[in-house]
């Protein structure tokens, strides 16, 4: 067993970490007090290759691997969570997907400009009344005569529906046959029958846009199925495996600056005439911080690696996503109390830590869907 990291698995870290700390740190509040798009950073984020980290580089990407993706995300994540959240969107959900079911063509009209991070690629499955239970969706795909689809339907909860160009979208070509029923398209958002709704005010990863979706009699080429048709649920769960590999990744970059800030806080924090660290109830604190955001790497490495290989790691990247994104909650609740008033103010960024860490176990199925995805696969039982 090798616990190293590679040449250029640690060269991808060190441009990430650059970049994190010269672009995006700096402007972490900014981005996070206004909710502006911080288009210019993903820009810069896509001119290194980080848009398209394991896309080949003949589409436009880094040409690097699983490992190399996690690295990068967690060092960007714990810059600020909000660019690392569109950043995942555009590495695993939009360009993975394409690479693992897409024709040629469509590998080549679609993946580079995303990869290369001139534009933002989206992916759309939640619908209003369907999250954890996705293969209730409404938004329908009618077949035409001559091959074509026409689509109608509302999305919810699209994460960089208001800037996208292109969506990977999931319908329902034939509501009788359930999850054989969804089919997914390759959306192109100049076309006519595509709406953006307004932009959601949230709690946290506030820079990162997430809209309503809508279409109206939207027509797609049968040449925009992506895979074939009624295969949509089984590439939606497939790439969300991957995704689930990078929201792991985003709580241990969250987790970890809220940790290194307590570290460094603990030192120069006095109370009853010590450091604040000497407290025994803080030293089980921070021990048990250490704890949980190595076990939550370890675990995330280990999907990735069994990406890597080639193998199944469906269960493997619902452990680490549940054990990294329950950790990140864990220590930036626990990074606050131990900055005491400081923890709650503006003037420092734990509470920023506090909110962003929250959507890591909502997103890409809930911590309750990780635990049903895993407890099925150990029991056999559904
Ligand atoms: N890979 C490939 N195929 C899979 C699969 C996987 N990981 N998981 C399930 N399937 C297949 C099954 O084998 C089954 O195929 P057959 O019809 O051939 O038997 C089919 O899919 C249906 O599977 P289930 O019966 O298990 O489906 P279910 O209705 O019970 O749902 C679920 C399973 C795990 C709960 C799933 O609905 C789920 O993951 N829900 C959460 C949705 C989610 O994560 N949404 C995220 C939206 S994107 C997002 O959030 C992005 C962002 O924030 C940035
Ligand atoms: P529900 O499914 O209604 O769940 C409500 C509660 O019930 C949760 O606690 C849930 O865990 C629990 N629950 C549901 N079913 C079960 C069960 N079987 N057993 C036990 N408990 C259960 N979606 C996209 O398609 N694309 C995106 O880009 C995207 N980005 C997002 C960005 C943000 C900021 C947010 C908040 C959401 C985003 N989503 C996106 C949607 C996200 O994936 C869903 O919110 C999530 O899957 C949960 O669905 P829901 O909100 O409908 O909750």
């Amino acid at each position: 067993m090798e616990f190293g990291y590679s040449e250029e698995q640690r060269m991808l870290q060190d441009v990430a970490r650059r970049i994190a700390r010269e672009k995006i740190a700096p402007s972490a509040e900014h981005h996070d007090r206004t909710g502006e798009f911080p288009l210019e950073n993903i820009r810069a984020l896509g001119e290194n290759g980080l848009m398209g980290i394991e896309v080949p580089t003949e589409y436009g990407g880094a040409g690097m691997d699983s490992v190399s993706y996690v690295l990068a995300m967690i060092e960007i994540a714990a810059a600020d969570a909000a660019h690392s959240t569109i950043m995942s969107v555009n590495n695993s959900l939009f360009c993975n997907g394409i690479l693992t079911f897409g024709s040629e063509a469509q590998k080549q009209q679609y993946v580079r400009d995303i990869a290369e991070g001139r534009e933002i690629g989206a992916f759309a499955l939640t619908e209003p009344q369907s999250g954890s239970d996705a293969t209730a969706m409404r938004c329908k795909a009618v077949k035409q005569v001559d091959g074509s689809y026409v689509i109608n339907g509302k999305k919810s909860w699209i994460t960089s529906g208001p800037v996208a160009k292109y969506i990977v979208l999931f319908a329902m070509t034939d509501a009788d046959k359930g999850a054989r029923g969804i089919t997914a398209f390759m959306i192109d958002t100049t076309r006519a029958g595509f709406h953006r709704g307004k932009t959601e005010p949230k709690l946290g990863i506030r820079a990162s846009a997430t809209c309503e979706i809508e279409f109206t009699d939207y027509v797609a080429s049968a040449e925009d199925v992506l895979g074939s048709e009624g295969h949509g649920f089984k590439i939606a769960m497939s790439v969300l495996d991957a995704g689930r590999i990078g929201i792991a990744s985003q709580a241990i970059g969250i987790g970890r600056a809220a940790y290194e800030a307590t570290l460094a806080y603990v030192k120069e924090r006095n109370a009853f005439g010590a450091p604040i660290g000497t407290f025994q109830m803080t030293q089980a604190k921070i021990a048990d911080m250490k704890c949980k955001l190595d076990a939550a790497l370890l675990l995330t490495l280990r999907a990735a690696w069994l990406k890597g290989q080639g193998q199944r790691f469906s269960t493997e990247a619902a452990v680490a996503k549940l054990t990294a994104s329950e950790a990140a909650m864990w220590i930036t609740h626990q990074a606050l109390q131990i900055h005491g008033g400081m923890g709650y103010s503006k003037e420092m960024p734990i509470e920023r830590y506090f909110r962003d860490a929250k959507i890591t176990e909502i997103y890409e199925g809930t911590s309750e869907i990780q635990r049903l995805v895993i407890a099925r696969h150990e029991t056999g039982l559904r």
